[in-house]
């Protein structure tokens, strides 16, 4: 693929037009602003800038360009994204040759491998082989028709047979391992077998809908074997993002407003057949706040319908600690003992699942009925730990207005006198909001956010700062022969080789189209460029004047304070030495004073 059309793509494209299409938004200043397409918010944090070409929400950090936007809003693959946006720009684009074709993306590759091992394991269910699988699902109550609706397969007994199937295919072993569908032997290396084997294979789908992997239950229970045997964990298959049943279910759930929360494959197959196609589960990991917020971009309802042991009470409860801050409305749903969704359906008919998801109960209903039953009520030190449990998790809750309504269900619940609980919540949230603004002043600078994870100096900071926003100061500090070895911290020589790496016209472009980048640090060149204040605002905490315009001087001024930084740090390293090794202490002293005289030339030409 060649950059340059990348760099024609997002310079042609009129980004505000493009995500405008999708996203309500409304100019604020330089920029654009509107609700957040990733996550759920109530005030726009969603940021666009038509000037740097690029995105950022400052509410859930997700940030990007117009292609990265194509992939991640409209589901697209790298290729298909590019496809349309050059079709939008009126840009060519090359249909692929029988070459181009090898060398599609590897991602491309690994997903057309798993596509084609679904198709094969829905094959060998009709054959022979699959015969007994069939009657399997048949006797669970699967209809054809659901079976063909979650494209189910069956995985046969023997070592290789999808290798095989694969390989005579065209793909690589390489790409199959990468796939999670073959594993490789353990005393011998250039020896493979099929990681799935007996197992009724579910495709699992990511939230595009195309297969990222596969959840396998085995025929019959034996010991030393799991249940289900789900896809290694990879880029493609992350667990902590994916959803079985979401894809398939998103218009119903958007119809709905709601999901249903459930724990197992066989219970979203269940209900869905029953017609509940709002039903999700994760697979086989406790639900993460990654996979609530794909959630909140259909609906802001989910009813929890957790088996009712110990491990599904815990799961429960920390659903609802998720939920609550992100402003999702939660419902418990209490299932019959010793049943899950699966088997009610079956024994008793969507309509006593209806029933059961009509009477579904508060968060605080809940946590109430559940302390009950544990006796806790009675005792006076636990109850008042509930209480405080309660009302902190009414305080995450965003919509302020709630808080009286809960605070008054918990009183109700308890007998309580509104008013001292309601005392209690404001104490609470003045102290937690006291404690996050405090964080907030130890741990952030000022000027830029989220950047307290990366070990870096500010002055290193600013230094990259003003490249990517001024392309000639870069060029200035390669004049004074200025590179990456030169910064300060590891992280600040890594950070500033991207840089140098990326050089060209739009150095933060070529970063974000550079699928080599970690996520993380394109996020972090974002973040530094598009913070919420505008640039000259930052400038001037650093200590410059807002009208400047001086690129040169700017710089200077950067360079200097990032060099009396490293004076600083080297002084600090020296009086170490001195102490740690009092032999050489002349020499260090000598050392240091010759650093001390230098910082002072420099604090000087500052004070210019
Ligand atoms: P359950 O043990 O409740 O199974 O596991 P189930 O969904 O009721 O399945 P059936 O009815 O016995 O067929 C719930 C979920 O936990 C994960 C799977 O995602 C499963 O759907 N799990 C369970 C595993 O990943 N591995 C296991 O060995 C067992
Ligand atoms: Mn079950």
């Amino acid at each position: 693929m060649k950059a340059d059309l990348r760099e024609e793509i997002i310079e042609a494209i009129d980004i505000v037009d493009y995500i405008g299409e999708a996203v309500n938004l409304r100019r604020r200043g330089v920029n654009f602003v509107g609700l957040c397409p990733f996550h759920q918010e109530k005030t726009p944090s969603f940021t666009v800038s038509p000037e740097k070409k690029i995105f950022k929400c400052f509410g859930c950090g997700k940030s990007g360009n117009v292609i990265t936007f194509a992939i991640e809003y409209y589901g697209l693959t790298y290729h298909e994204a590019l496809k349309e946006l050059a079709k939008r720009a009126g840009i060519r684009y090359e249909p692929l040759t029988e070459k181009a074709k090898e060398e599609l993306t590897k991602r491309d590759r690994i997903l057309q491998a798993l596509e084609y091992a679904k198709k094969y394991y829905q094959k060998v269910l009709y054959t022979q082989s699959g015969n007994v699988a069939l009657a399997y699902l048949a006797n669970r109550g699967y209809t054809k028709a659901t079976i063909a609706e979650f494209e189910i397969g069956y995985a046969p007994s023997g070592w290789d047979n999808l290798l095989k199937e694969l390989t005579s295919a065209g793909f690589s072993k390489e790409i199959l391992l990468e796939a999670g569908l073959i594993k490789q032997k353990e005393h011998s290396p250039n020896e493979f077998y099929d990681l799935f084997r007996e197992r009724i294979m579910f495709p699992i789908y990511n939230h595009s809908g195309k297969v990222v992997g596969f959840g396998g239950r085995i025929l019959k229970e034996v010991e030393n074997q799991p249940k289900y045997l789900n896809s290694p964990q990879t880029d493609l298959f992350d667990k902590s993002k994916l959803l079985f049943g979401l894809f398939k279910g998103r218009n119903e759930i958007r119809a709905k407003e709601s999901v249903i929360l459930v724990e197992g494959y066989a219970d979203v197959i269940a209900l869905h057949q029953a017609g509940f196609k709002n039903a999700i589960a994760s697979c086989g990991t406790s639900l993460t706040e990654e996979q609530l917020n794909q959630i909140a971009r259909y609906c802001k309802t989910i009813y929890i319908a957790y088996d009712g042991d110990e491990a599904g009470q815990k799961a429960t409860e920390r659903a609802i600690q998720l939920a609550l801050p992100l402003g999702f409305e939660v419902l418990i749903v209490k299932l019959i003992e010793n049943e899950d969704p699966d088997s009610i359906v079956k024994k008793y008919g969507a309509k006593a699942f209806h029933n059961l998801l009509d009477n579904a109960k508060s968060f605080l209903q809940y946590l109430y009925e559940l302390a009950q039953s544990k006796s806790i009520l009675t005792r006076p030190a636990q109850k008042s730990k509930f209480i405080h449990y309660c009302l902190h998790l009414i305080s995450t809750i965003p919509d302020k207005l709630q808080h009286i309504e809960f605070v008054q269900e918990l009183a109700d619940l308890l007998s309580l006198p509104y008013s001292q609980l309601e005392t209690l919540l404001k104490e609470k949230s003045k102290l937690e909001k006291e404690k996050v603004e405090s964080a907030e002043n130890i741990a952030k600078p000022d000027f830029s956010i989220n950047i307290t994870k990366q070990e870096l100096e500010l002055e290193e900071e600013q230094l990259i700062s003003i490249c990517l926003e001024f392309p000639e100061a870069f060029d200035l500090l390669k004049i004074k022969k200025f590179h990456s070895e030169h910064m300060i911290t590891e992280n600040g020589k890594l950070l500033f080789s991207i840089l140098e790496n990326h050089y060209g016209k739009d150095i933060l472009n070529n970063i974000l189209i550079d699928p080599e980048v970690p996520q993380e640090k394109k996020d972090y060149f974002v973040n530094l460029v598009l913070s919420k204040e505008k640039l000259s605002e930052r400038w001037e905490k650093f200590g410059f004047d807002r009208e400047e315009k001086d690129t040169g001087k700017i710089l200077e001024d950067v360079y200097t304070k990032f060099n009396v930084k490293k004076i600083d740090l080297t002084v600090k390293e020296l009086r170490k030495k001195m102490v740690e090794d009092p032999a050489n202490q002349e020499q260090y002293l000598k050392k240091m004073q010759e650093e001390l005289r230098r910082k002072q030339k420099l604090l000087n030409f500052l004070r210019r």
